[in-house]
């Protein structure tokens, strides 16, 4: 599994954490994910647009399987990420709703807040998120209607 991380000078320290998480600590399916860096890689000020549609990008374009987004809030960087059709971001505040995001409603990015979430619970809801998977049934026609409303937002 691939994954996509990225975040804004306010989730850079919560996204070298979780970066080292995916890739040393956490194990999908018996093999540990290879994690793909999409900056910022200091703590000088950015703009999370451009991180949040950089990762969301290497999704759609199926260079990664999900992506992981970070901002001060999630808020920002999950707005942006979901400006990108085929982009379901699910900013999370705690493992529940991570594992009901993959569940219900086959999310391919997760979002976090940096400065809402310590790093403990960030780790918590990460695994989470990779811990579920997508329940299909009744979700994949809510998740179809999801798909046909990105149709019709841009004239399709
Ligand atoms: C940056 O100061 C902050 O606005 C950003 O990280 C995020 O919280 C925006 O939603």
């Amino acid at each position: 599994m691939k994954i996509a991380i990225g975040s804004d000078h306010g989730g850079f320290q919560l996204k070298e954490e979780i970066r080292s998480y995916l890739a040393e600590e956490m194990e999908q399916d018996g093999a540990k994910p290879e994690v793909i860096d999409m900056g910022t890689f200091s703590e000088e000020s950015v703009d999370y647009p451009d991180y949040g549609v950089k990762v969301a990008k290497a999704v759609v374009a199926g260079d990664v399987d999900f992506g992981v987004v970070i901002c001060g809030t999630g808020i920002g960087i999950s707005i942006a990420a979901n400006k990108v059709p085929g982009i379901r971001a699910a900013l999370c505040g705690d493992p529940f709703s991570a594992r009901m995001a993959r569940e219900h409603n086959d999310a391919n990015v997760l979002a976090l807040g940096a400065r809402v979430v310590g790093p403990g619970l960030a780790r918590e809801i990460v695994a989470a998120f990779f811990a579920g998977a997508f329940a299909g049934g009744r979700h994949a026609r809510r998740v179809d209607k999801l798909r046909a409303l990105e149709g019709q937002a841009s004239g399709e």
